[in-house]
């Protein structure tokens, strides 16, 4: 087992380039079960959610090989299952039923059960792949689903899910006739699995609207050309993050600022600097810190995936800023371990006021999920830049797994940054992990 070490209180400067965004490559991945033959795909990032999604794969009998570019062979689905060790491991697992139900006739799904930011059901999922013609049973844990042809239907969602709206669109594109979404999630990354899959062959119009319209096809075939999966934006928008807390100037290259409007709005309104060009971002902070109101929502409104992080942001704020969560219940887990930094965080239901010090201190803190441990790397960044360098303490994090599930080369991009990051084996002392820490 593995910890984080990190000193703060250094001032992140420089650029680094994005990765490919895993809410795309997972999906993307997953979609390449449609169309039989050998799939490629560049800008995939080197995730253990990632990892997991080949796993998954290679059990369905599609063997992946993972560089220089990305390989996958669906040629044939052997097996139709996902089992629980895997599902249990990464919930987007669920997004192989829509594929294989339209490719296969039959899929078997362990229920994902709850996870560490809420209940997250998928009753939206079976009710769109149910209007397309799949039956559903419920057995021992599983989903088991069957169907005799998909048929195009009209589908109206309860909420804008994006897995939901994910799973239907790709059962949708073999089904036979026509098919509307609506109220469909507008995320960018349904856009990205939705060129993917026009790639094959698929007819899709109107992703990235609220209204998804689908003529099925009777087959989709893999492209020739390997299909590039678009930027992070939240991996982006987090180390944006970083440089704020740290009064930095870091600029991210290769990724789409018209993506992430809100979180670069928010960014400006807490006082950073930010300047972008067709394919790079930049946050300069010069000055204090100042607090802000945020609100998550569907997008284009301000993401779920970055509210921690700007919790961290808000926390090295000097003055109030109140945080809704409007996406998923219990998703103020990083509160607790950023009260051991010293941030003030009263949380009240789906709702969060951090009364922002200016400061931080070092800790030792527990990672709960993914973007809870980014909100703890960034207020571990952040942490005794109050005092001289050679009297700071060292942050240590533990249970990194839920970190590696989602940031590409971390550390490595920190310490580009000029971050005093360290990965380290679990029982080094303090010592030891101040060394690795500024080793950077
Ligand atoms: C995806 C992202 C996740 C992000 C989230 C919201 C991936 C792999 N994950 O998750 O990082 O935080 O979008 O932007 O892309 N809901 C239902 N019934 C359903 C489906 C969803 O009630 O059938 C609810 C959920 O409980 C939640 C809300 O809808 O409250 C949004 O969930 P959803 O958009 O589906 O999130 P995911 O696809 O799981």
């Amino acid at each position: 087992m593995e910890k984080l070490v990190i000193q703060g209180g250094y001032r992140l400067e420089g650029r680094i380039v994005a990765s490919g965004a895993k809410n795309a490559a997972l999906p993307i991945l997953i979609a390449t079960l449609l169309a039989p033959g050998e799939h490629r795909l560049a800008n995939v990032p080197d995730l253990a959610d990632i990892s997991s999604t080949l796993s998954l794969l290679g059990r369905l009998g599609c063997p992946s090989l993972v560089a220089p570019t990305l390989r996958v062979d669906t040629t044939r689905i052997t097996f139709c299952e996902a089992p629980y060790d895997i599902v249990s491991r990464m919930r987007a697992s669920v997004l192989a039923l829509g594929p294989l139900l339209a490719r296969h006739g039959e899929a078997i799904v362990s229920m994902p059960g709850g996870c560490a930011i809420g209940t997250r059901p998928i009753d939206q999922h079976l009710k769109g792949l149910e209007a397309l013609g799949c039956r559903f049973e419920l057995t021992g844990g599983n989903i088991h689903g069957r169907t005799d042809g998909l048929v195009g239907a009209e589908i109206d969602l309860d909420m804008p899910t994006v897995g939901g709206t994910e799973n239907i669109l790709m059962a949708a594109v073999l089904a036979e006739g026509h098919s509307v979404i609506r109220n469909a999630a507008r995320e960018p990354e349904i856009v990205d699995l939705a060129n993917f899959l026009t790639t094959l062959g698929a007819r899709i119009s109107g992703a990235g609207t609220s209204e998804i319209e689908v003529e099925g096809v009777p087959r989709l075939t893999p492209a020739s050309r390997p299909y590039r999966v678009m930027s992070d934006r939240i991996e982006v928008g987090t180390y944006l993050c970083a440089g704020a807390v740290t009064g930095g100037d870091v600029t991210v290259t290769q990724c789409d600022p018209r993506v992430m409007r809100s979180v670069l709005a928010k960014l400006s309104d807490a006082g950073a600097t930010i300047e972008t060009t067709d394919d790079s971002v930049r946050l300069v902070m010069e000055g204090p810190l100042r607090p802000f109101e945020l609100t998550t929502e569907p997008h284009p409104g301000f993401p779920t995936d970055m509210q921690a992080q700007l919790c961290a942001v808000a926390a090295m704020a000097e003055g109030t800023s109140t945080i809704n969560e409007r996406i998923f219940e219990n998703r103020f887990m990083h509160a607790a371990e950023m009260r051991r930094m010293g941030a003030n965080i009263t949380v009240t239901g789906n709702h969060a006021t951090v009364r922002g010090t200016g400061k931080l201190s070092s800790a030792t803190v527990m990672a709960s999920d993914l973007r809870a441990s980014a909100a703890l790397v960034i207020s571990a960044l952040a942490a005794d830049a109050d005092i001289p360098a050679d009297e700071r303490g060292v942050s240590q994090m533990r249970h990194i797994h839920h970190l590696d599930r989602g940031y590409d080369d971390l550390v490595g991009k920190l310490r580009t940054l000029g971050g005093h990051v360290g990965r380290v084996a679990d029982e080094l002392d303090d010592l030891d992990a101040l060394r690795a820490a500024t080793e950077a």
